[in-house]
């Protein structure tokens, strides 16, 4: 998505690490507008699809969701991370360990808010090793109901996790794909 890519050339600033920083329109400040289009191009992409939920994670994942349902006309649900899970039997839950933040924790969701006869697009803003995406998929999975797809505002191409959820054949549409980036130049090479 042009718009994506010009506005992260941009505004997007390299750091150490391959680490993208975007805290000035997507994770920390939010370019509503921008949303907005980003929502509007996952439903053309997935226009076909029967979605009837869409599943973020906190905290980054819930405002692209939100605007994005606004398209899709349907609920979003995050799923929340805790440190240290209640097993009720009232949650699915998916241990997520983070490269990024190098740690472990726990996602929940509440049964009662997927069903079988779900069919759940995935929406996150980041997708790095692949991690939380994995995670949701294998709720979704426990709950019986349906991947549909995952929408991801910037992959980075470089890293694993777009390769690990396509080969599983689950369709994976990203606004943005990052191929390598500069910390000393700043340059950000994206996928044609
Ligand atoms: P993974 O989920 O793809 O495996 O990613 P990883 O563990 O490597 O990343 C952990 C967190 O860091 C995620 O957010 C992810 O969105 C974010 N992240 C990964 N790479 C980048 C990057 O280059 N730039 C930015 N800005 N974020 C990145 P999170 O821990 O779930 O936090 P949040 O959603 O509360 O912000
Ligand atoms: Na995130
Ligand atoms: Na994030």
């Amino acid at each position: 998505m042009k718009l994506l890519e010009d506005r992260i050339r941009k505004d997007g600033v390299v750091k150490p690490g391959n680490i993208l920083k975007v805290d000035s329109f997507l994770n920390h400040q939010m370019d509503v507008e921008l949303f907005n289009k980003m929502g509007e191009e996952f439903k053309r992409l997935y226009a076909d699809a029967p979605i009837t939920k869409i599943l973020t994670i906190e905290a980054s994942g819930i405002g692209i969701a939100c605007i994005a349902a606004q398209h899709f006309h349907v609920p979003v649900v995050f799923a929340k991370k805790s440190q240290s899970v209640n097993l009720d039997g009232e949650m699915y839950t998916a241990k997520i360990e983070s490269f990024t933040h190098k740690r472990t924790y726990d996602v929940i969701v509440a049964k009662k808010f997927i069903s079988p006869d779900d069919h759940i697009l995935i929406i996150d803003d980041f997708l790095a090793n692949g991690c939380a995406c994995l995670g949701l998929i294998d709720i979704i999975r426990s709950a019986g109901a349906t991947v549909e797809g995952v929408g991801i505002a910037v992959e980075k191409g470089f890293q694993k996790g777009g390769e690990l959820i396509r080969k599983q054949g689950i369709r994976v549409e990203s606004l943005a794909i990052i191929e390598r980036m500069d910390d000393v130049t700043g340059e950000i090479t994206f996928r044609s």
